[in-house]
C-alpha cells in the first residue's frame, strides 16, 4: 500500500468515519446497495457494533484503508450465519472510494482479506459474494482471483433507471 494510507483493524470509535464512507458511495451512487439514501450514526449504530463483536468472536474481519482520519476503503468477509449448515461459507465484499480506484488496491485489499479470514475464521471452506453484472470491474477482478460465477437473479438490481442482474459467485477455499 502506499505510504499514504494506512490499514487499520475498525473499532467502535470508527463508527461516523463508516458512516461517511458509506454516505459517499451512496451519494457517488455506485456499484453499492444504497443509491442516494443517506445513513445515519443512530441508524447504523447497532449492525456497526453487531459487526465488531463478531470480529472479536473470529467470525468475521475487517480490512479498512484511511487517509489520515477519513476511510476511504474496505473489505470484509464474516461467516454466511452461526449455524452448522452455512458456517463454513464466508461472504465478501469490498468498497473504495472512487479516487482510490484504479490503483490496484481493491485486488491487495481482496487478496489480504480471503488470505485473513483463512486464517482467522476457522473452517471457512468456500467463499460467496454478490455483485452487479454492469460491474465489470468488480466481475474482472473476482474472476482472476478464481472466483466462478454459479447464478443470476435477473433484473434483481434497479441501477441508474435500468434494471440488471445480481450475479452470484464463489471460490472453493
Ligand atoms: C471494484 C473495486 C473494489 C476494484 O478495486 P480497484 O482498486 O478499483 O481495482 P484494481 O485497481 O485493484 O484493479 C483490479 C483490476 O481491474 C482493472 N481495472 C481497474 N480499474 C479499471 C478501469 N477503470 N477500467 C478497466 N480496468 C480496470 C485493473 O487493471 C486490474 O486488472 P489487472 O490486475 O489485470 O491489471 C473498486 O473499483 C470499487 O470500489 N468500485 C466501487 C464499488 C464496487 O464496485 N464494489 C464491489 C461491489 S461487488
Amino acid at each position: 500500500m502506499e505510504e499514504v494510507l494506512k490499514v487499520m483493524q475498525l473499532s467502535e470509535d470508527d463508527l461516523a468515519a463508516f458512516v461517511d464512507f458509506k454516505n459517499k458511495l451512496s451519494k457517488e451512487d455506485t456499484f453499492v446497495a444504497q443509491s442516494g439514501e443517506i445513513l445515519s450514526e443512530e441508524s447504523e449504530q447497532n449492525d456497526f457494533i453487531s459487526f465488531i463483536n463478531e470480529i472479536r468472536a473470529k467470525n468475521a474481519v475487517e480490512i479498512t484503508l484511511w487517509q489520515d482520519s477519513i476511510l476511504v476503503g474496505n473489505a470484509k468477509i464474516w461467516r454466511m450465519n452461526k449455524y452448522k449448515r452455512n458456517k463454513h461459507v464466508g461472504c465478501c465484499s469490498i468498497a473504495l472510494l472512487n479516487e482510490w480506484r484504479g490503483k490496484g488496491y481493491g485486488k491487495k485489499l481482496m487478496k489480504e482479506i480471503m488470505n485473513k479470514a483463512i486464517m482467522e475464521i476457522e473452517g471457512l471452506k468456500l467463499f460467496t459474494l454478490t455483485t452487479y453484472s454492469n460491474n465489470n470491474i468488480a466481475i474482472k477482478l473476482y474472476k482472476d482471483l478464481g472466483f466462478k460465477e454459479w447464478g443470476r437473479l435477473p433484473n434483481a438490481v434497479y441501477y441508474k433507471g435500468k434494471y440488471v442482474d445480481q450475479v452470484e459467485m464463489f471460490m472453493v477455499i
